[in-house]
């Protein structure tokens, strides 16, 4: 099993449709697959369970990361093949809050969960919230490697000096040392100089983490979210499922 996650603290950089497609991808490719929304926004959770259907509080990761409720208890099977679903809920963003007095390792309540279902999947793929919280500290103690999308559409560096300082953070004190970053994700890559210029930068920055896949400002992608479906089967021939489907292959060959 390996546990991947998406994750930038800057808002709207692709996390979620990255985290989308790309646990779709694999689930295509045969591979069983667990999608966890860990933001409390729920975009991830609105695209495979129509947000008319409300989740029900005991039925999202909220009662896992409260009420250590197992993660099979919170599952739910998708229309893909292969994939599967832990919804989130909207009372995830008191979770900082409400685990202030937490006297456990509250660091390591999702790392714990995924313990119970290690023999069940082959990727376990979990899309963040925007922000460094107890949240994404939880995601990143549990996973074995990130992938950051990174918008190339305005100047959005210094974002990653702090995500830096977090991962190490992980790193330094024991809850992860093993974290690692899988790979740096272009997105909204457009044909102007401010894209070319931060590609350039994450290239020097990031060097060979960077993914040779990148993904361009493309708007079936964006319609795809309100037909609630990912790009493989709203649009399979479009530019943003070619992308999706050949990063998938990068990201199993890593
Ligand atoms: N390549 C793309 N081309 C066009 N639109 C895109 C593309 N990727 C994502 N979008 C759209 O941009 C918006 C932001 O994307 P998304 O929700 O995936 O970002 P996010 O990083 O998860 O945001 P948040 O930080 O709020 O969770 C969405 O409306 C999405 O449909
Ligand atoms: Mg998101």
């Amino acid at each position: 099993m390996a546990v991947i996650s998406l994750a930038n603290q800057k808002g709207g950089v692709a996390k979620s449709t990255s985290a989308i497609n790309v646990a779709a991808g694999l689930a295509l490719e045969g591979y069983r697959t667990l999608l966890i929304d860990a933001d409390p926004q729920a975009n991830t959770t609105s695209v495979f369970i129509h947000p008319d259907m409300e989740v029900p509080l005991e039925q999202s990761l909220y009662n896992v990361l409260i009420k250590f409720a197992p993660l099979s208890s919170v599952v739910q099977s998708t229309t893909v093949d292969n994939l599967s679903i832990v919804p989130a809920h909207i009372r995830l963003s008191g979770l900082d809050l409400e685990l202030a007095q937490a006297l456990d390792n509250r660091s390591a309540r999702l790392k714990n969960a995924l313990e119970q279902v290690r023999d069940q999947y082959d990727y376990i793929i979990i899309d963040n919230p925007p922000s460094l919280g107890l949240i994404t500290i939880n995601s990143f103690t549990a996973s074995d490697s990130l992938i950051i999308p990174v918008s190339t559409a305005y100047f959005a560096l210094t974002g990653l000096v702090q995500l830096r300082e977090t991962i190490d953070m992980v790193r330094n004190t024991q809850l992860n040392p093993d974290l690692k970053i899988l790979g740096v994700l272009c997105t909204f890559v457009e044909n102007t100089n401010v894209s070319r210029d931060v590609q350039q930068q994450l290239q020097q920055y990031f060097d060979k983490l960077v993914f040779k896949t990148a993904v361009p400002k493309n708007v079936s992608l964006e319609e795809a979210h309100s037909h609630h479906a990912p790009i493989f089967t709203y649009a399979p021939t479009s530019t943003g499922a070619r992308c999706y489907r050949k990063l998938v292959q990068e990201i199993i060959q890593r």
